[in-house]
C-alpha cells in the first residue's frame, strides 16, 4: 500500500499510519508489540502503571521489537480530596454497598492512575521510545523538554480546534483529533461541557486547518471505510481503539467482551461515574441509575475510590451491573481476529476503498 500523505510515517518511523491506542486495562504491551511489528504504531498504555511496572513492560517491548513503539499517559492534576464531596459520593452509592454486603467504608483496592511525572520520564528516558502521547493536556515544559532532548516525539490528544492550537504552541509533533465517537476517557483539557464535543467529522478537517503539524483522527473509526474517509477528511492517520478490543492480545475480561458483542451503535453513553471524568462505554445499571453524568462523582480519579469495590464485589458474580464497559460508538465494528491480521485487513479495506475513488 502507497499512502499519499506521508508525514506521519516519516515522522514515527511506520509504514502504515494506523496507531494503536492507548488503552489502559485493555490493551496490552503484546499488542503493542504486534501493531509495530505489522507497520503501524503500537502503544504501551502507561496510565496505570508505577515507574516499576512500567520498566517491565517498556523491557518486554524492546526485546520483542526494534520498531517504533508509544508510551501513553495521563496527565491530569493530581486532584486536592475533598472530604464533603467525597462523604456526599460515599452517600450517593451507600446502598449499592448494602445490597452487595460491602462495610461502607470499604477500602478502594483500585488501579491507581497517578499523572506523568519526573519518575516516570526518568524510566521513559532509559528505553527511549519513538513516540510518547499524553492524554488530558500536556505535562510540564521542563518534562516536554527532556523528551524532546532524547528525540522523542511527543503527541496529545485534542477535542476541539482551541485544545488543538494550545497542544501545537506546547509542543506537540503531531495531534489526535479525538471525536466524541470515541470510546473511554475524553481527553478534554480547556472545557468540561460534554454537550459541546465535536464528532469526528466535523471536529478533524477544523483541527487539520487550525494547526501546522500532522492530525491523526481518532473516534468511530473501526474498518477501512473509516480510515479512508479520516484521510479524506485531511488526517494524516487514524488511531483506533475500540476496534482492538476483541482481540486475542487485549486484556478485555469475558464480560466485557461479552457485552461489546451485543452493543450497537446507540449501546454507550459518555459517564463520569467510574473515574470522575467523562467516559464513553456501554450503559449498564451503574451509568443508568447513578448517571450518566453525576454531580456527585469527585474528581478524576478520586470516584473510582467508592466506586471500585462495587466491580469488584459483583465482577466474580458474572454481573456487569458496576463495570466500566468501555468503548466508542461502533463497536459492531470491533473484531475477533489477532492483532496483526487485523493491521493487515485495515490497510487492504484502506486500499479497496481508496482505489473506488482512484
Ligand atoms: C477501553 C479504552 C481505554 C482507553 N484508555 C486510554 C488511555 O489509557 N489513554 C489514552 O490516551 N486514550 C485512551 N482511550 C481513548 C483512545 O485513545 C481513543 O481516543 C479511542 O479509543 C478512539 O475511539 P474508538 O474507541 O471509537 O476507536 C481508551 C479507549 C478505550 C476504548
Amino acid at each position: 500500500m502507497k499512502w499519499q500523505d506521508r508525514r506521519l510515517l516519516d515522522l514515527f518511523g511506520i509504514e502504515h499510519p494506523i496507531l494503536q491506542a492507548p488503552m489502559a486495562g485493555a490493551s496490552s504491551t503484546q499488542m503493542a508489540i504486534a501493531v509495530s511489528e505489522a507497520g503501524g504504531l503500537g502503544a504501551v498504555a502507561a496510565a496505570m502503571l508505577t515507574p516499576e511496572t512500567l520498566r517491565t513492560e517498556l523491557q518486554l517491548a524492546q526485546q520483542a521489537t526494534g520498531r517504533s513503539i508509544n508510551v501513553n499517559f495521563f496527565v491530569h492534576k493530581p486532584p486536592v480530596v475533598d472530604a464533603g464531596h467525597e462523604a456526599r459520593w460515599r452517600k450517593r452509592l451507600a446502598a449499592y454497598y448494602g445490597e452487595l454486603g460491602l462495610a461502607p467504608d470499604a477500602g478502594a483496592g483500585g488501579p491507581v492512575r497517578a499523572p506523568f511525572d519526573a519518575a516516570l520520564c526518568e524510566v521513559v528516558l532509559e528505553y527511549k521510545p519513538k513516540v510518547v502521547s499524553f492524554h488530558f493536556g500536556m505535562p510540564d515544559a521542563a518534562l516536554v523538554r527532556r523528551l524532546k532532548d532524547a528525540g522523542i516525539v511527543v503527541i496529545s490528544s485534542a477535542t476541539s480546534a482551541e485544545e488543538a492550537r494550545w497542544l501545537e504552541a506546547h509542543g506537540c509533533n503531531a495531534i489526535i483529533a479525538q471525536g466524541a465517537e470515541a470510546g473511554g476517557h475524553r481527553g478534554m483539557f480547556l472545557n468540561d461541557d460534554i454537550a459541546r464535543q465535536a464528532g469526528t467529522m466535523a471536529l478533524v478537517p477544523q483541527v487539520v486547518d487550525a494547526v501546522k503539524v500532522p492530525v491523526i483522527a481518532a473516534g468511530g473509526i473501526g474498518d477501512g471505510r473509516g480510515i479512508a474517509a479520516a484521510l479524506a477528511l485531511g488526517a494524516s492517520g487514524v488511531q483506533i481503539g475500540t476496534g482492538f478490543l476483541l482481540t486475542p492480545e487485549a486484556k478485555t475480561v469475558p464480560l466485557h467482551r461479552a457485552a461489546l458483542k451485543q452493543a450497537h451503535d446507540n449501546s454507550t453513553t459518555l459517564t463520569n461515574v467510574f473515574t470522575g471524568r467523562p467516559a464513553r462505554g456501554i450503559v449498564n445499571r451503574y451509568v443508568r441509575e447513578v448517571g450518566p453524568m453525576s454531580p456527585d462523582a469527585p474528581a478524576f480519579p478520586l470516584a473510582a475510590g467508592a466506586a471500585y469495590p462495587l466491580r469488584a464485589a459483583s465482577e466474580p458474580k458474572g454481573s456487569t451491573d458496576f463495570m466500566p464497559l468501555w468503548s466508542g460508538q461502533a463497536p459492531t465494528l470491533a473484531r475477533e481476529m489477532p492483532t496483526s491480521a487485523l493491521i493487515a485487513t485495515f490497510v487492504k479495506e484502506t486500499g479497496a476503498v481508496l482505489d473506488r475513488f482512484a
